[in-house]
């Protein structure tokens, strides 16, 4: 009787999902949006996830709520948040004793880097959209993960690129299955997909499509901080670096389309210059802004280029990412991922599937801990 109770009581307790505590830096597009989708998702009825927000942070304010942050968290934030001092933040998180514990970054901050090692000193597993990290110096790069690996604690990052669709992950799973890559390429940012996508089909001028872009939310506040391709040379890097190309941000090739401090104002006097390039091209052929890593050359280069209208990458409509992966077995037909590569919802979404994916591989740990447990009581 008392080995059947036993029995029960541990196979239940190995199958429950494991309760994740969630301290969101962040609450602008991206981290609101994931606030309301994990509100949501735990009122689900067929909801298999145990996740509590304990704490929510922006550039000044934070809020802490041990007992969890549900609905009405923006009335909260604003009538219940104090100064934000990240580490007073981290060590009164770690005082309540609570256990299993994510940071995830969903600022664009350079700043919030200097607090990754304490984090994880601390105790945090990490999940970022933030591609600041993964695209730093490779030195911090590296150290990111020896420490990580020392304090046993797990990083995710899938939106890093592509923003919601799967890029990251079926990258490390070709590594880790031992498929050799041998080159990476494709659109990588949703703006500068959208501005050539509408130049190379519609008779509109350059600038007014960047106008268009930015009037619809789809570029910085500054536009030429997406034509310059800084954040499609970071994710170009952060692939490469998933690959293990040891390559530093400098050394992605920028193939300038526009001149040296170029301000937005400047555009319309480049319009005539840009529908000349867009005559010009060979037959059947579009411009496209695309990144590439040839392994076996060992470069990494970002900037536009002429492709068979007929292509994957040359059929590419709206603001949408594709990125092609040849291989040693993938190396006439790449697998390709193409899809909404920007924008609030896909990337929450994101981001929520990297926290889950934690709980459950923290859950499957907990079970196998318990399993061995529960061999030796039954043995
Ligand atoms: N939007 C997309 O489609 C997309 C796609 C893929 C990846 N991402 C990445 O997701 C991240 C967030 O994007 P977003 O569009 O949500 O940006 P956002 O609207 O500008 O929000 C950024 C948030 O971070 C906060 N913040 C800044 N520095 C901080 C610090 N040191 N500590 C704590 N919080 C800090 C800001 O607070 P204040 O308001 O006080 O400044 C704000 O709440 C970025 O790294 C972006 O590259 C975005």
């Amino acid at each position: 009787m008392y080995d059947w109770f036993i029995n029960l009581f541990l196979k239940h307790k190995i199958m429950s999902t494991t309760n994740v505590n969630i301290v969101l830096f962040g609450k602008g597009n991206v981290g609101s949006t994931l606030i309301n989708q994990i509100i949501d998702l735990q009122k689900k009825e067929n909801n298999k996830t145990n996740l509590t927000i304990i704490a929510i942070a922006n550039s000044t304010k934070a809020l802490i709520n041990f007992n969890g942050i549900e609905g009405n968290w923006e009335q909260d934030f604003n009538q219940f948040s104090e100064n934000y001092q990240p580490e007073k933040l981290i060590s009164e998180i770690v005082a309540s004793g609570l256990e299993n514990l994510v940071a995830v970054d969903v600022t664009a901050s350079q700043e919030i880097l200097n607090y990754y090692d304490l984090l994880i000193k601390s105790g945090f597993h990490l999940v970022a959209a933030n591609k600041k990290a993964n695209a730093n110096t490779l030195d911090f790069y590296q150290n990111l993960r020896k420490k990580l690996n020392k304090h046993n604690k797990q990083f995710f990052y899938e939106t890093n690129v592509g923003a919601g669709l799967p890029i990251i992950e079926p990258i490390k799973n070709l590594v880790a299955a031992g498929e050799k890559i041998t080159k990476i390429n494709g659109v990588f940012s949703g703006t500068l997909s959208y501005v050539f996508n509408r130049f190379a089909t519609q008779n509109i001028s350059f600038s007014e499509i960047v106008t268009q872009a930015k009037r619809n939310g789809l570029t910085e506040p500054n536009p030429i901080e997406d034509l310059e391709g800084t954040d499609v040379a970071r994710k170009l890097l952060i692939l490469a670096r998933e690959i293990g190309v040891e390559k530093e941000l400098q050394d992605v090739q920028v193939n300038a389309f526009l001149p040296k401090d170029i301000t937005e104002s400047d555009l319309p006097s480049l319009d005539a210059d840009f529908h000349n390039l867009k005559l010009t091209q060979k037959e059947g052929h579009v411009l496209k802004y695309i990144g590439e890593l040839d392994v076996e050359k060992n470069t990494l280069s970002i900037g536009l280029q002429a492709v068979d209208k007929n292509s994957p990458i040359g059929q590419l409509s709206g603001a949408d990412n594709i990125i092609q992966i040849f291989s040693e077995n993938y190396n006439q037909n790449p697998i390709v991922i193409q899809g909404a590569g920007a924008g609030k919802e896909v990337t929450a979404r994101g981001v929520l599937g990297d926290i889950i994916r934690l709980a459950n591989s923290l859950t499957n740990l907990k079970n196998k801990e318990k399993s061995v447990f529960y061999e030796e009581k039954i043995a």
